[in-house]
C-alpha cells in the first residue's frame, strides 16, 4: 500500500519498531533548535554527556524569547548560550535575528528530513515538508548526542484543501477552522497532513502559519506534501539545493480524512480564552478593541507584513487602538523597509516592536486591564499577554489590520477596500550575518564556554545502589501539580539554569524546610496520593528533586509527563498495590527499598524500618529502557555509558 508524506519521512528515519499507530518506535533526527528560554539547560544537559561535538546534521540555538535586559541574568544567558554553541558545533542566530521558527524556515528547513526543538511551536517547518516536533530539552540534548527521538508511531490525519482561499481569507483562517473541530485535544498522538488541490494556492510561509498553530491541537506535528511551491520557496532563499520532491504516493492512506472547502471558508477568530473557542468574525464584529498586536512564530512573514502594510497605506490606527507590530525576522525586516510597508506601517500609527517574540509571551505590550486585544499569534490563555483580566482574540493579520484600522472587531471584506494583493518574492534578501557559524572541531575545542554566575554545571546522576534507602522526607495528598514541586515566577524563571540556586525552592509553597531537610538527611523518599505531578511538562519538577537527592517517589498514583520525566532523571516511581498502606508512611520514617529484582511489571516490598512494616508496590517501570534509565542514575548518565562503551 502507498505511504503518506509523514509515512515517508518516519519510513526514512526509523531505527527500531513497527509503524503501527500507537507503537513505540524511535527515529533519527537530523537538526534540532533551541530557543534561550529552554536552550541554557538543554546545552548543560549536552555538556553532561560528555561529547566532544554535535552528531547532529545542524544544530541551532537561537535568542528570541527573553530579551529584556533589566538585569544581569539574560544577557549573561545569552553569552553562555552563544560561546557553548562555538564550542561544540552549534550555529548561533544572534538575539535581533528574528523567532527561532520563522529563521529556521528561511534558513535551515530542509525536505524531508527531522527536526528536533525544545519549542511547542517546532512544526512551524512543517509548512516546507519536514517532519519538525517540539520536545524536551533533556530530548534535544540526547537528539545532539546522536541518540534517536522516541515516541509512539501516531495516527496520521489527512486534511484534504479543496478550491481557493477568498479575498480576505488567509492560511490563519483555516487552521482555526481545523481547531474549531477539533479542539485543542484532538491532536494528541496524531500528525495533521495536508493534501489536496487547495494547497496549491498556499505558500511555504502560509503552509507553516498551519503547521505552527497545529501545535494547540495537541498534535505530535503537521506536515505539508513537498513541491513545486516549496521549491519556489526556497529557491527564492537562495537553496534550492536543499530542495526535495516529497508526495504522497497516490494510493496512500490516512488514519482519518477531515476536508476544508476553501471557497466556504471565512475570517474566523478564536476567542477568550482559548484557540479552539473559534467564531467568524461577523459573530463578534463591534466588540470594541483596546490593543492589537501583529507578529509572532505564526504569522509575520514578508506576505503577511505587506498585506497588513498595503491595508494601512494611507489610513490610520483607530485612536483608541494601540497597534505594534513585529517581524518574524530581520530578513523580513529588511524586506519590509526596502519595499516601502514599514513607512506604511509606522505611517498609520504603528507602534514598531523587536523582532523577538516579545508580546505573545508578555515580554512588553501586555493590553490595559480588561481590555481586548487582538492578535495574529497562536496562544490565548488566560493571564499569557502578561495582563491577568486581558481578553485575547486570535484572528489572521487580515484581521488583526481591520480592527486596528476601525477600533472594534470587523470582517476585513467589510471594510470596502481592496485586498492588497501581494506577490511571494522571487528573491529574498538574504543576509546570513546574525547567524554565527560554529568555527571547525580544532578551534571549537580550544573555546571557553562563558558562565555568568546564573550558570552552574549539571551534576552527573549516579547509578541506583542495590537497595535505596533514607527517610521519608515529605508526605503529600492528592493532585500535586509540578507547580506545587517547582514553582515558576518572576523569582524562580531566571533560575532555570542553576541547579543548585533553583532546587533552593522545591515544594516552597507545601513546606519551606523541604530544601534544608533534604540535603541534611543526604535524600530519600517522597511519599504522596493520586494524580503526582499533574500541570506542566516543567522538567525541573524531577531535575531539582534529583539534585536534592531524592531517590524514590511512593505514591497512589502519577501523571503521565511527570512520570516519565522522573524516570529521565532516574527518580523511581512506585505507586502502592493497596492504597490503604499510604496511611503506614509518616513523615520522618526510615524506608528502604531493595531494587535487585526491579523489572517491567514486576513487585517490589517498600520497608517502613521505623514502624517495622512492609509494604508491597508497584515500580512504574514501562520498559526495557526504562529500567535501564533507572540503574543509570538517568538518561544523562545512561546515554553517556552507551557513548563512551
Ligand atoms: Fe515565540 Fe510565541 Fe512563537 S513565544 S516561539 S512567538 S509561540
Amino acid at each position: 500500500m502507498g505511504l503518506n508524506v509523514t509515512q515517508k519521512i518516519i519510513q526514512s528515519h526509523l531505527v527500531d519498531g513497527q509503524m503501527l499507530p500507537g507503537s513505540p518506535i524511535s527515529i533519527r533526527i537530523d537538526q534540532t533548535l533551541t530557543q534561550d528560554a529552554t536552550g541554557t539547560m538543554a546545552y548543560l544537559q549536552f555538556e553532561a554527556l560528555g561529547l566532544d561535538r554535535v552528531k547532529t546534521d545542524l544544530s541551532v540555538s537561537y535568542v528570541d524569547h527573553n530579551m529584556l535586559q533589566a538585569g544581569f541574568e539574560n544577557a549573561d544567558d545569552h553569552r553562555f548560550l552563544q560561546s557553548i554553541a562555538a564550542r561544540y558545533g552549534i550555529y548561533f542566530s544572534r538575539p535581533g535575528n528574528g523567532i527561532c521558527h520563522q529563521v529556521h524556515l528561511e534558513r535551515f528547513s530542509k525536505p524531508g528530513g527531522t527536526l528536533l526543538g525544545s519549542d511547542s511551536h517546532t512544526p512551524t517547518s512543517g509548512g516546507a515538508g519536514m517532519l519538525a516536533i517540539g520536545a524536551g530539552g533533556l530530548d534535544i540534548a540526547l537528539a545532539m548526542g546522536g541518540m534517536p527521538f522516541n515516541m509512539n508511531m501516531p495516527q496520521v490525519v489527512g486534511v484534504k484543501l479543496t478550491g481557493n482561499l477568498q479575498p480576505f481569507v488567509s492560511a490563519k483562517d483555516i487552521i482555526l477552522e481545523v481547531l474549531r473541530r477539533k479542539t485543542v485535544k484532538g491532536g494528541v498522538g496524531k500528525v495533521f497532513e495536508y493534501f489536496g488541490p487547495g494547497i496549491r494556492s498556499l505558500t511555504a510561509p502560509a503552509r507553516s502559519t498551519i503547521t505552527n498553530m497545529g501545535a494547540e491541537l495537541g498534535a505530535t506535528t503537521s506536515v505539508f506534501p513537498s513541491d513545486d511551491i516549496t521549491l519556489a520557496y526556497l529557491k527564492a532563499q537562495g537553496r534550492e539545493a536543499d530542495w526535495r520532491e516529497l508526495l504522497p504516493d497516490a494510493d496512500a492512506s490516512y488514519d482519518e480524512v477531515l476536508e476544508i472547502d476553501l471557497d466556504q471558508l471565512e475570517p474566523l477568530i478564536a476567542c477568550p480564552h482559548s484557540p479552539d473557542n473559534v467564531k467568524t468574525v461577523r459573530e463578534v464584529a463591534g466588540t470594541p478593541v483596546a490593543q492589537v498586536a501583529i507578529g509572532s512564530c505564526t504569522n509575520s512573514s514578508y506576505t503577511d507584513l505587506m498585506t497588513v502594510a498595503g491595508m494601512m497605506r494611507g489610513r490610520s490606527v483607530a485612536p483608541g487602538v494601540s497597534l505594534g507590530v513585529s517581524p518574524g525576522s530581520r530578513q523580513v525586516m529588511e524586506m519590509i523597509i526596502r519595499d516601502g510597508g514599514m513607512l506604511d506601517i509606522v505611517g498609520s500609527g504603528s507602534r514598531l516592536l523587536e523582532s523577538a517574540c516579545g508580546p505573545c509571551i508578555g515580554m512588553g505590550f501586555a493590553p490595559p486591564t480588561g481590555g481586548v486585544s487582538i492578535r495574529s499569534f497562536n496562544r490565548n490563555f488566560q493571564g499569557r499577554s502578561g495582563t491577568r483580566d486581558g481578553q485575547v482574540y486570535l484572528a489572521s493579520p487580515e484581521t488583526c489590520a481591520a480592527a486596528a484600522l476601525t477600533g472594534v472587531i470587523t470582517d476585513p471584506r467589510d471594510l470596502g477596500i481592496e485586498v492588497p494583493g501581494v506577490q511571494s518574492p522571487e528573491q529574498y534578501v538574504v543576509d546570513d550575518r546574525m547567524i554565527v557559524v560554529p568555527p571547525a572541531p580544532e578551534e571549537a575545542a580550544r573555546v571557553e564556554v562563558v558562565r555568568g554566575p546564573n550558570i552552574a554545571k549539571l551534576p552527573q546522576g549516579q547509578p541506583a545502589p542495590d537497595v535505596l534507602a533514607g527517610h521519608n522526607l515529605l508526605k503529600v495528598g492528592d493532585n500535586i501539580t509540578t507547580d506545587h514541586i517547582m514553582p515558576a515566577g518572576a523569582k524562580v524563571l531566571p533560575l532555570r539554569s542553576n541547579l543548585p540556586a533553583i532546587s533552593q525552592f522545591v515544594f516552597s509553597m507545601v513546606d519551606e524546610t523541604f530544601p534544608i531537610r533534604a540535603k541534611e538527611l543526604g535524600g530519600g523518599f517522597i511519599v504522596g496520593g493520586h494524580n503526582y505531578g499533574q500541570g506542566s511538562s516543567r522538567e525541573h519538577a524531577a531535575l531539582a528533586p534529583m539534585y536534592l537527592g531524592v531517590r524514590a517517589v511512593l505514591v497512589k498514583s502519577f501523571a503521565r509527563i511527570h512520570l516519565a520525566n522522573l524516570i529521565n532523571f532516574g527518580i523511581l516511581p512506585i505507586t502502592f498495590v493497596d492504597e490503604a498502606d499510604y496511611d503506614q508512611l509518616e513523615q520522618g520514617d526510615q524506608l528502604a527499598v531493595d531494587i535487585r529484582g526491579l523489572s517491567v511489571g514486576g513487585q517490589l516490598l517498600v520497608v517502613n524500618q521505623t514502624r517495622n512494616v512492609e509494604i508491597r508496590v508497584l515500580p512504574q517501570i514501562g520498559s526495557q529502557r526504562d529500567l535501564e534509565l533507572i540503574r543509570s542514575g538517568g538518561a544523562l548518565a545512561w546515554a553517556s555509558q552507551r557513548m563512551s562503551a
